[in-house]
């Protein structure tokens, strides 16, 4: 299906600054940049990668008194360097093993390619991945650290990709885990200096964990799989295929903020990696979340051959439901609510609203237009969806068919007030067209379509995720 090629192919090219032209009219009060990540050269040595794999590019589009200027640029982490100059492949990764059979063996030391997210904190802006964050210079993207959290954040040790600042206190929330029988987690809040303000470490069933959100008493974290260390150590394939999951293995992690005994909350079998929210009500804790009604392997993003050249099955992606969970405090009773008539990832809130009691949420969503390999995996989504949680229903604005819409952030607009009053900015893939358009919706009416369009004159490709640094 050629229409979904271009998630495939290669882009190693950095984009220099470039003001991009504009339909309709870009709203006064939209100050600051649009940043993106996802994969930019997807082969080494002529060796295809993963998507998940492959080099990290950030996307950063500046929106200044009406106009848009984008610059791309790679994160030039240490793997990217070493791995140009040997024109190899020199560290596993999640879904690739080292060329050569036994080097895997006993390698646990997996290198960081930095694609999956990217996040504005304190004026700077960070790139992360599950071994290491790196700090970017906002305006050039250069990098110029790593996050190592007052030296706690060490060597074999995962931090959550998906840090998220705390609006009560202005500090980022994240974990970093140290794996073991039983896992280190420290629950870490950075404040403007990006040194450790708070921390509390505490002992967890193994696991691997993917985001974090918080209530006013507990960091929220969830298992979405476990993995099978023997095979990892084994080497005999990519560790991706270690992950085991089952009806034991979902479960969530209600951590006391102010420290004490961690609860752990078995729920549904579903494959949880994202939240959009959480609070607490009436003696209950709510989340909010994505949910797999079945494993998710990503084995539909290897590109061409590559899949079937390890030997892995080609397994489909459950379709993903929005779901609520109501977690009794007293009793650890879970309730559980779906919303119907939407399928959506990636998801995000107004920032002003997290870990309190909130309405709105805002996601990539499946259309039915879809033209897609794979029906359940977001990366080819064509739309984009506002859910409404006081009323369990969403609405969602579709993309021309054959486009996949990023993941949306949202902005809040300071000249009106609302939760939704704001916003949504999400990146439009049109492969017939050949290019890329990045839309502004007003978030209070979705359904009118974007009220602004900057384009690229070429497919951007897949955005794993997005976020919004506001104007100092
Ligand atoms: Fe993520």
């Amino acid at each position: 299906m050629t229409e979904t090629n271009f998630m495939f192919e290669n882009r190693p090219n950095d984009i220099p600054s470039t003001e991009l032209e504009v339909e309709g009219t870009v709203p006064a009060a939209l100050r600051g940049r649009f940043l993106a990540n996802g994969p930019g050269r997807m082969q080494i040595d002529g060796q295809k990668l993963h998507v998940f794999d492959a080099y990290g590019r950030i996307l950063s589009a500046q929106f200044e008194d009406g106009r848009v200027t984008l610059v791309g640029r790679h994160v030039q982490t240490p793997l990217l360097e070493q791995e140009l100059a040997k024109d190899a492949v020199v560290k596993r990764r999640l879904f690739a093993n080292k060329p050569s059979r036994w080097s895997n063996l006993f390698d646990l030391d997996l290198g960081n390619s930095c694609m999956h997210n990217v996040y504005p904190f304190a004026g700077r802006v960070l790139a992360a991945q599950d071994p290491g964050h790196f700090i970017l210079d906002p305006e050039s993207l250069a990098v110029t650290g790593r996050l190592d959290c007052s030296g706690l954040m060490k060597k074999g040790m995962s931090a959550t990709p998906m840090p998220r600042v705390d609006p009560a206190s202005n500090r980022l929330v994240l974990w970093l885990q140290k794996p073991g029988p039983k896992d280190t987690v420290t629950m870490v809040e950075l404040d403007e200096t990006l040194e450790v303000a708070h921390q509390q470490t505490c002992k967890l069933p193994p696991g691997l964990l993917h985001d974090v959100t918080f209530t006013e008493n507990f960091y929220v974290v969830s298992r979405f799989g476990a993995l099978n260390v023997l095979k990892v150590l084994w080497g005999a394939a990519p560790v991706f295929s270690a992950i085991q999951f089952n009806e034991k293995t979902p479960v969530l992690h209600l951590i006391p903020r102010q420290g004490g005994k961690p609860r752990t909350v078995p729920l549904p079998k579903r494959m949880h990696f994202h939240f959009f929210n959480a609070f607490e009500e009436d003696g209950s804790v709510v989340v909010d979340t994505i949910g797999y009604p079945g494993q998710v392997t990503f084995s539909s993003l290897f590109p061409d051959g590559e899949r079937e050249r390890v030997g892995l099955p080609r397994t489909e992606t459950p379709v993903p439901e929005v779901v609520r969970y109501r977690i009794s405090l007293e009793t650890l009773h879970v309730e559980e609510r779906v919303m119907p008539g939407i399928a959506c990832e990636a998801p995000e809130v107004n920032r002003a609203v997290r870990g309190r009691p909130y309405r709105y949420g805002y996601a990539s969503a499946r259309t039915d237009k879809d033209v897609t390999i794979d029906p359940g995996a977001y990366v080819w989504f064509g739309g984009v969806g506002k859910l409404d949680f006081e009323q369990n229903e969403a609405e969602v604005w579709e993309a021309p068919a054959g486009s996949s819409c990023s993941p949306p952030a949202f902005v809040p607009d300071p000249e009106r007030s609302g939760e939704d009053a704001g916003f949504l900015l999400s990146w439009i893939q049109d492969p017939e067209e050949g290019r890329s358009s990045l839309a502004v919706f007003d978030a209070q009416d979705l359904e009118r379509g974007p009220v602004a369009r900057a384009q690229v004159p070429e497919l951007l490709g897949l955005i794993s995720h997005t976020s919004f640094a506001p104007a100092e």
